[in-house]
């Protein structure tokens, strides 16, 4: 295969042109049309974030005393943020690259905490709702935590008190809820999560990455929501990240801890080596100024009031969605959002397919599988730059639900499931030969129309789910 580096070096315009040409099947995210993952603050405040970007890009976060203006930047951001979660001056923080950073670092505080504090614990759990994001998991992983999945209310996408409670137990080191969950956009009773947790003497983690800032402001501006923060006593953690609604460019987090006690759990200084001594309070080491800087230039720029005119334009845009949604016959939105990211299903017509002809009119969604009492659904995160374009999702979603109870499916959704569930238990290889003829794959790109994948994998077992993409991914 021919890599990037060919034995004669490439102009600046041939290389920007070359790189350019990658992006031909990228989706456009200028459109208006990308329904996640996108949070797009707006030209004049994208322009500054790029510039704030590009002039930090050299300075390393690694090299403190080389550079103590990151210092200046992180500290200034971690207390807006702490100030918006309502923790006290004892709480501290840092910036991480992501929500999953931000995650990896809470549980693994948490791991060598009980390591110290609990130290007849020898197979440390984690307690966690089933719609706590996949970082929790990853992180049980890297750092040897069992997991612990406790169900939702399925009436409202919430995690199911009782059933968390019941889950706590002499081995949990760490319990999470979510302010909200990406999944379904609703915030956990935290309330009495974070009480049930404190009382045993198990740490709680809030995971308010996707809602941390946007629901913090949605409160400051008066509106009625759970608790979900620092005001919580039992809350010990909380992640949110500046990257989605803090809208800052990739990559841009903050992890809080309650207080240093439990921060000294976070570092990482080894000064063993005959290298340089490694002082990390995350899990990377070698950082670029970038992140920081265009996290602060945000912050200052758009303040308070930047802030709150995206929630209030976002939220009526939402209710909007929401409620051209509900009038479509055929679909429906699950539970009951707390913020501009939902989820719709359908008992009429194959979700995925809505997705599939969706797509093709440019309006990008996410498919997540049916899963823990949530059927197949499409996930949408509104953002500002999708608040214009609201009418128009709402006008082709009917049109595209209406065409297909009319006109009937493409795919046998029956006959698929029947396919799966013949296989179900067998091993990986076996699952893949009898599912294949039916996917549309050709060779390892993905088919155009993902709705036949999308139904198997979504009727799959999840631990076969995992195993089949990893069989795939590994394949590419
Ligand atoms: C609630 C929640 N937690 C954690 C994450 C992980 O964040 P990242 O993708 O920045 O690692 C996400 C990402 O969407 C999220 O929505």
């Amino acid at each position: 295969m021919k890599g990037a580096m060919q034995p004669e070096a490439v102009s600046h315009e041939e290389v920007v042109r070359e790189l350019m040409t990658f992006t031909e099947k990228d989706v456009d995210w200028t459109t208006g049309r990308v329904m996640t993952g996108l949070y797009d603050p707006g030209k004049d405040a994208h322009d500054l974030a790029v510039e704030a970007y590009t002039r930090f890009l050299p300075q390393n976060a690694l090299y403190v005393n080389m550079y103590p203006s990151i210092g200046r930047l992180e500290k200034d951001v971690v207390a807006s943020i702490n100030e918006l979660l309502r923790g006290d001056d004892e709480v501290v923080g840092n910036m991480t690259s992501g929500g999953t950073e931000s995650i990896l670092m809470a549980v693994k505080t948490a791991r060598d905490w009980a390591r110290e504090n609990r130290p007849h614990i020898k197979e440390p759990e984690m307690v966690l709702p089933v719609s706590a994001h996949p970082a929790f998991l990853k992180a049980a992983h890297y750092f040897g935590l069992t997991v612990v999945q406790t169900d939702l209310d399925i009436t409202d996408y919430r995690a199911d008190v009782e059933s968390f409670k019941d889950a706590l137990s002499e081995n949990t080191i760490i319990a999470v809820g979510s302010a909200p969950n990406f999944s379904h956009g609703s915030i956990d009773p935290i309330r009495e999560m974070a009480a049930l947790a404190g009382e045993r003497n198990i740490l709680f983690h809030v995971d308010g990455c996707v809602g941390g800032i946007y629901l913090s402001i949605m409160r400051r501006m008066g509106e009625s929501l759970r608790d979900f923060d620092f005001s919580l006593d039992g809350v010990t953690s909380i992640s949110a990240d500046l990257h989605k609604y803090g809208y800052t460019p990739k990559n841009a987090s903050v992890i809080l801890y309650r207080n240093r006690d439990l921060r000294k759990y976070a570092w990482f200084v080894c000064s063993s080596t005959t290298e340089y001594v490694v002082i990390n309070p995350t899990a990377q080491s070698t950082r670029s100024g970038g992140p920081f800087a265009a996290a602060w230039a945000m912050l200052r720029f758009l303040g308070e009031e930047g802030f709150r005119e995206i929630v209030r334009s976002s939220q009526e845009a939402t209710a909007a969605m929401i409620e051209g949604i509900n009038r479509i016959n055929g679909i429906e939105i699950l539970g009951d959002p707390d913020m501009c990211m939902f989820t719709m299903a359908s008992n009429e017509v194959n979700i995925f397919e809505v997705d599939d002809e969706m797509s093709l009119l440019g309006w990008k969604m996410i498919p997540q599988f049916a899963c823990g009492g949530s059927p197949p659904n499409l996930h949408v995160s509104l953002s500002h730059a999708n608040v214009p374009y609201v009418e128009k999702y709402v006008k082709d979603l009917n049109t595209v639900v209406e065409r297909l109870r009319r006109d009937g499916s493409s795919v046998d959704t029956d006959g698929l499931n029947a396919v799966v569930d013949a296989v179900a238990g067998k091993p990986i290889e076996e699952i893949m030969g009898a599912v294949i003829p039916h996917i549309g794959l050709s060779g390892m790109d993905l088919p155009e129309k993902m709705a036949p994948l999308n139904t198997v994998l979504s009727r799959l077992p999840a631990d076969k789910r995992d195993q089949l993409l990893t069989f795939f991914f590994n394949m590419t």
